[in-house]
């Protein structure tokens, strides 16, 4: 009796383990694919200039994984990576960015990007690399930048 309530609370963990691995969790909401492709376009509506044209392709008609500077996940099908560096692009970083639950590296060096970084940034779990470097964010690290567990490398502002 003992053994199988073990057994059984094994389970529910391996059970709960699973979930979290598979399902990227935004507060209590399921999130998919088409969670990534929506905080990806409001990223492109809040950048304000594209001289090259980059942001061209990232629109509902291409799979977000094909989106010039997005990198999707062999395992999960979702976003993984995005690099934005050296596009000549300015803008700034909407709340949504917060719902690329699978992301783990995020590049925007070199770019015109400004204002504050939102704090829903910190959502993004899974994050190893960030990297703002050359930008014109306001000069303060925000307080719950301690909070990503995975974060290895980190570069924020302009040197
Ligand atoms: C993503 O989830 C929403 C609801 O949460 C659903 O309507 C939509 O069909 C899903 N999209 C995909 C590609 O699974
Ligand atoms: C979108 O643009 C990127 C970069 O220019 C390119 O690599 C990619 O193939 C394009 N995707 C499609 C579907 O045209
Ligand atoms: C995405 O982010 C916004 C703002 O942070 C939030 O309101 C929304 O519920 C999030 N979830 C999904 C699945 O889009
Ligand atoms: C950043 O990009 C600009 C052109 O947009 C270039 O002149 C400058 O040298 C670059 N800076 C670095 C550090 O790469």
């Amino acid at each position: 009796m003992e053994r199988s309530c073990f057994l059984l609370s094994i389970t529910f963990l391996l059970v709960l383990q699973l979930q979290y691995s598979s399902v990227g969790t935004v507060g209590a909401a399921q999130t998919n694919i088409t969670t990534d492709q929506s905080a990806l376009l409001a990223l492109k509506a809040h950048v304000t200039s594209d001289p090259h044209n980059i942001l061209v392709n990232w629109s509902t008609t291409t799979s977000v994984c094909n989106w010039a500077g997005v990198v999707c996940g062999a395992r999960h099908l979702r976003v993984a990576s995005l690099d934005l560096s050296y596009m000549d692009l300015t803008g700034t970083i909407p709340p949504l960015l917060g719902n690329l639950s699978f992301i783990v590296e995020l590049r925007l060096i070199n770019n015109s990007f400004h204002g504050t970084l939102p704090k829903e940034l910190s959502y993004l779990h899974r994050l190893k690399l960030i990297d703002f470097e050359y930008n014109n964010f306001m000069g303060f690290i925000p307080s719950w930048f301690g909070s990503f567990p995975k974060l290895q490398t980190f570069n924020l502002f302009k040197h």
